[in-house]
């Protein structure tokens, strides 16, 4: 149902029909706070007038400010997981052209927004937030001449980006007009009642009937039910019988949340690196690097002595990471540290000293207390965090947003690949700040960079592959992951992943560590992964690879996609595509989270929810 390639970034409800539509689309979003909750809103027909009702904040917050008795027969909500623009009221959805004519909800992110909003100020209009998402409500109200479809299939050929609209015009309280391009709509058809919303969720207390609308596709909704057009044209349409449980729509057809968020990684770093780097065409200039959050000056980043990054857990292998590339691209010290160790360590810290901490949730206790400690030492503090609005977010004095959209499950994987990601493209506007980067290896890099959808994608083809392997090794009791170079942390992660959510100990060394002790381990009761990746030491990886083969040791290999020696030396190969140090850390990563994922769950594990885990460590 899913294929994997659709974000969470907001969600949208809407509902027409002889019901209650406050009732159903309040509920409806509830539903969806799983996709994002820092903004909410409502737009209803009451008394034939539209009325809007938005909150900053939870859906709770926003239905304390509805009444009891509202009541109506269309309305459209929203919860909002900030793209554009700061969470806030002015900024939540619905969004309204200024004579009040179109309202519409709206999940996704309109690329040539700027583009269009120029256009529309150059012919005076004025706009009431930062959303890239009034626009469009001001563009379909610009051709509105009391044809709502004909307007709104006027406008979206012009959008560039992906959309999951729900629209309605003032004067049309019993049509509700969806459509759709790379963010999911699912349309239900109900009994004198049709609804839309961003997964199925919202839908299933009111018909299992539902259309998983495609990709440009248009939905014309009354309270008598539906039609669905393409191109200009009315299509037939076949409704999905939903047999799912509520919180397995959560999961969008997949088996558990986990392995949701690693199918969504190509389109999270799809949209990561389009929102952040745009190449100008002028191939004499720098990369554009989008630093939204980090309004510090270059000759800050100029005059650092070096930089230390806190973290815990998967986000600290995530540092462990970048500080090759922050090293070689900025040329500045980079330190990965525990933020447990660096709080209580008393460091040595000053002005000159830059702290970013990387957290997914934000609310990490100890990262927390190490932001403070930095600040109380006069150090500036950069945080690179998914969750919008975050304690660490609000404490720091610039924010890298990585907008991968909610993390549900314990074991983190899409928010580890947008860590990385994010601090490359952190480390490019620092070296191109230092000037240790000139303009043409800033576009080469941003330039590999934006290869890595496509790459993520094609090793996720490998994904059954993967699974096979598992199903050999799922009952071993202990597993050595090796690496060298950019290998070590994502071995160190690749042993995480393992050990969080199958429960089998494992272990993740620097592969040059082998003989300073793990090697004693080695029998052929206990498998050893290696990164091997070509590369400056690929060669010293082989050696530490023969001499676990050479004491009986299973062997797997994560290697080069045109290796053709390695099968002969280990046992089983998983290959992938990467050419770069970048690429080789994001795409390295996905194979570890598959081989966890399927072992954990061929031993019966609770895969979203392992035992003694916690999403976020808010105690120390
Ligand atoms: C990773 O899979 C774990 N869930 C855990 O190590 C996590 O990375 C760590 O607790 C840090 O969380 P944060 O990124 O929200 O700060």
């Amino acid at each position: 149902m899913t294929n994997g390639r659709e974000i969470a970034m907001c969600g949208i409800v809407g509902f027409v029909g002889r019901g209650n539509a406050v009732k159903a689309v309040v509920e409806g979003l509830r539903a969806l706070e799983y996709r994002g909750y820092d903004s909410a809103g409502i737009a209803f027909f009451k008394k034939n007038k539209l009325t809007s009702v938005r909150a900053c904040g939870r859906v709770a917050d926003l239905e304390a400010k509805l009444s009891d008795s509202e009541s109506s027969e269309l309305a459209i909500g929203h919860t909002r997981w900030a793209t554009h623009g700061a969470p806030s009221e002015r900024n939540s959805h619905p969004h309204s052209d200024p004579t009040g004519t179109i309202t519409l909800v709206h999940n996704g992110i309109i690329d040539n927004y700027a583009t269009l909003k120029a256009e529309l100020e150059a012919e005076g209009a004025k706009f009431s937030s930062d959303t890239d998402s009034e626009i469009v409500a001001h563009l379909i109200a610009k051709e509105y001449k009391g044809d709502l479809l004909a307007a709104v299939e006027s406008v979206l050929p012009k959008l560039d980006g992906t959309f999951a609209f729900g629209i309605v015009a003032k004067d049309k309280p019993d049509t509700l007009i969806g459509a759709r391009r790379g963010s999911p709509l699912a349309v239900g058809i109900g009994e004198n009642e049709t609804l839309l919303a961003s997964d199925a969720v919202p839908v299933l207390p009111h018909t299992r009937k539902v259309v998983f609308l495609e990709d440009d596709q248009v939905v014309v909704m009354t309270a008598d039910g539906i039609t669905v057009r393409e191109n200009g044209k009315e299509i037939p349409f076949t409704p999905t019988e939903i047999a799912w449980s509520a919180e397995a729509a959560q999961k969008g057809g997949y088996a558990h949340f986990m392995l949701k968020e690693i199918f969504e990684q190509p389109q999270v770093l799809r949209s990561l690196v389009h929102n952040r780097i745009h190449i100008p065409e002028d191939a004499s200039l720098p990369p554009e690097l989008n630093m939204e959050g980090i309004d510090i000056p270059a000759d800050y980043f100029r005059g650092i002595s070096r930089i230390v990054m806190i973290a815990q857990g998967t986000a600290y292998h995530a540092g462990m990471v970048a500080r090759n590339m922050i090293e070689r691209v900025a040329k500045i010290a980079a330190y990965p540290e525990y933020a447990a160790d660096f709080r209580y360590r008393d460091p040595i810290l000053d002005p000159s000293v830059l702290v970013i901490a990387i957290t997914q949730s934000g609310e990490t206790m100890d990262t927390l207390h190490g932001v403070k400690l930095a600040k109380e030492r006069g150090c500036k503090v950069i945080s690179v965090v998914n969750t919008v609005g975050s304690s660490i977010a609000r404490e720091s004095d610039g924010v890298f947003y990585m907008h991968c959209g909610p993390e549900i499950g314990v074991a983190s994987t899409k928010a580890f690949t947008g860590m990385i990601a994010s601090l490359y493209i952190l480390s490019l506007h620092m070296g191109l700040a230092r000037g240790t980067i000139d303009a043409a290896e800033a576009r080469r890099r941003a330039a590999d960079l934006a290869n890595v959808g496509p790459r993520a994608d094609s090793v996720l083809t490998t994904a059954n592959y993967i699974r096979r392997i598992a199903m050999k090794y799922k009952d071993n009791g202990n597993f050595l992951f090796l690496g060298r170079g950019t290998g070590w942390p994502l071995a160190m992660e690749g042993a995480l992943k393992l050990k969080e959510v199958s429960y089998i100990h494992a272990e993740g060394y620097d592969a040059a560590e082998m003989k300073h002790g793990p090697i004693a381990l080695i029998d052929e009761n206990l498998p050893a992964l290696f990164i091997a990746l070509k590369g400056r030491r690929y060669d010293k990886v082989l050696g530490n690879i023969q001499e676990v083969r050479a004491r009986g040791g299973k062997i797997i290999a994560i290697a080069s996609h045109d290796d053709h020696e390695i099968d002969k030396l280990v046992d089983d190969v998983i290959y992938v595509r990467a050419e770069s140090g970048i690429m080789n850390s994001i795409v390295c990563s996905i194979p570890l989270q598959l081989l966890a994922y399927y072992i954990a769950e061929a031993r019966g594990c609770d895969v979203d929810k392992p035992k003694n885990l916690a999403k976020s460590v808010t105690v120390e």
